[in-house]
Order: C-alpha cells, then sequence, then structure tokens
C-alpha cells in the first residue's frame, strides 16, 4: 500500500516562513512577542507560548507596553497597517517583520499608488486583518469592495483615477466578476490582480491525488473554511475521504484491497502533524 501526501498540502509558503522565524528568534533567548497569533492553529500557538512566545492581540495592548525588557516583535504573515510599524518604532522595540513577500507587494503598490493620487480600491473582506494592513499603506481614499453590489454600487463623485488590487486569498472568479464591473463603468487603468495561488495549488494537488487515491485523509481545523473546502473537493473524487483534526480522530477502517492512502492538508496545518498521521498510516497498516 503507498502513502502519498498531496505536493501543495500545510502552510503556504509566506506562513511556513513567518512561522520559522518566530522559532529562530525564539531560540535567541530573546522576549518575543508576535502581532496576533502567528498561524489560526492552537497547538502551533500553544508550542511557541511553552517557548516563552506571547501574544499581542491588539493596537491597544501594544501602546500599553513598556520597553523594560527591549521586546522583539514580530508581524505575521498578512502584515499589519504603516501605523503598527511606526508605533514600534516609537517605543524602540525590535521589529522582525515576516510579512509575507506577496502582502508586501501590495503595501507598496498601495502606498505608491495612493502617493501619486489614487483612489485605492482592495477587493477582499474588510475584517480580515490582511485587508486592514492593506488598508493601512493607503495615505488617500480607500474603499473595500466585498460583493458584486458593492462594486454595482461604486461611483466616485470627483474625477479621480482609480488602482484596485485584491486581497491575496480572494476567490478568482469573483475577483474577476468584480473588475468586469468596474471595467463597465471606465475604472479600468489600473487593475492588479493580487491573488496569490496557494490556495489553488493547494486545492489542485488535493484533488489530483484524490482522484487515484482509495482512502483520502484531509487534515486541519474543524472551523478552518479551507479545511472544509479541501474535504469537499476530495470527497466528491474519493468515496472514502475523512477529515480529522489530529491523530487521535483518525479511526480508519480501511476498504480491502487499498493501494493508495491520499494526504491532504490545511492551510493552518503544521508539518509536523501531518507527519505524525503520514507514518501512522505507513506503520500501522
Ligand atoms: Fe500564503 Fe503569502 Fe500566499 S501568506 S497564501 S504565500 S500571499
Amino acid at each position: 500500500m503507498e502513502v502519498r501526501l498531496a505536493e501543495c498540502a500545510g502552510f503556504c509558503f509566506g506562513v511556513k516562513r513567518a512561522v520559522d522565524t518566530v522559532y529562530e528568534q525564539a531560540e535567541a533567548g530573546k522576549t518575543i512577542y508576535t502581532y496576533g497569533p502567528i498561524v489560526h492553529n492552537e497547538e502551533v500557538v500553544r508550542d511557541l507560548e511553552e517557548k516563552g512566545v506571547r501574544v499581542i492581540e491588539n493596537k491597544d495592548e501594544l501602546l500599553q507596553m513598556t520597553g523594560e525588557s527591549a521586546p522583539t516583535v514580530i508581524i505575521r504573515a498578512h502584515g499589519v497597517p504603516r501605523e503598527i510599524h511606526d508605533i514600534l518604532n516609537q517605543k524602540g522595540f525590535e521589529c522582525v517583520d515576516a510579512t509575507c513577500p506577496f502582502v508586501k507587494k501590495i503595501h507598496r503598490i498601495v502606498e505608491k499608488e495612493s502617493e501619486a493620487g489614487c483612489h485605492i480600491v482592495i477587493v477582499g473582506d474588510p475584517n480580515h486583518p490582511e485587508v486592514e494592513g492593506i488598508k493601512g499603506w493607503c495615505s488617500g481614499p480607500v474603499t473595500i469592495i466585498e460583493t458584486l453590489e458593492e462594486a454595482e454600487n461604486f461611483f466616485l463623485t470627483e474625477e479621480k483615477r482609480v488602482c484596485i488590487v485584491s486581497q491575496t486569498t480572494f476567490n478568482y472568479n469573483k475577483f474577476q466578476e468584480i473588475v468586469e464591473i468596474f471595467q463597465k463603468k471606465g475604472y479600468n487603468d489600473n487593475i492588479v490582480n493580487t491573488i496569490c495561488n496557494a490556495t489553488e495549488e493547494r486545492q489542485r494537488s488535493a484533488k489530483a491525488i484524490a482522484a487515484e487515491a482509495d482512502v483520502m485523509i484531509v487534515i486541519g481545523g474543524k472551523h478552518s473554511s479551507n479545511t472544509r473546502k479541501l474535504y469537499d473537493i476530495c470527497s466528491r473524487e474519493c468515496e472514502h475521504t475523512y477529515f480529522i483534526q489530529t491523530l487521535d480522530d483518525l479511526h480508519l477502517e480501511l476498504p480491502k484491497a487499498v493501494r493508495l492512502v491520499g494526504i491532504t492538508a490545511g492551510a493552518s496545518t503544521p508539518n509536523k502533524l501531518i507527519e505524525e498521521v503520514q507514518s501512522y498510516v505507513r506503520i500501522n497498516f
């Protein structure tokens, strides 16, 4: 029996880079904080907590901190508004910026374009920290658009250039539909598709394995929407698809004559857990 892990499973490049940064910094024996949990995975956050890494929940908490212990504050992959960098500078705290380079690129675009007088449109979820971060690099007017209706209702009273960017995890088809609405209105001079393909690649490689596998295991948080999506995609391809959070949830009843067990994992699932599941299936079946 073969056990095969999907080509792209678990952390994307940006999140892996940020998590690795925290572990490296923690090993250097410094006082470490992350601005927001580094990843939406309780186990990883708990593990880091044991290593002395604490979480700053919001701006108010940051403002109340004193510099006595000379902390290092790590910015997670989502990025933060410029204001947070300014506060860290003013306080003299060391800032380790683990913002994903793809998100950083969006910050640079909106910073430059809004300085040049553009009205910035961010296509994304207004409550998502990444979008809040992008918004915080605009020096002029900015509108966040999440739905087709909001795009239909968008209009500017004064003649202005518009620059449109997207949240990295926004749905590609929906972004295209929103862009078409803007184009029809004549706002078509500066549209930058900043959607990252990590999510799509994870889904594509899960589907490819599930299509061949006799049994498919999807690892991820119960409330993680991207893991649920992976589960849906895999279930359509493979009748015996299991959704587990940890190894304890895995009660495999393998059908006879299983040749291939496929494994994939959601965006917040650490490698350690993926490896545990992989070796458990290899050893026990
Ligand atoms: Fe991940 Fe960076 Fe893309 S955080 S989803 S690789 S934009």
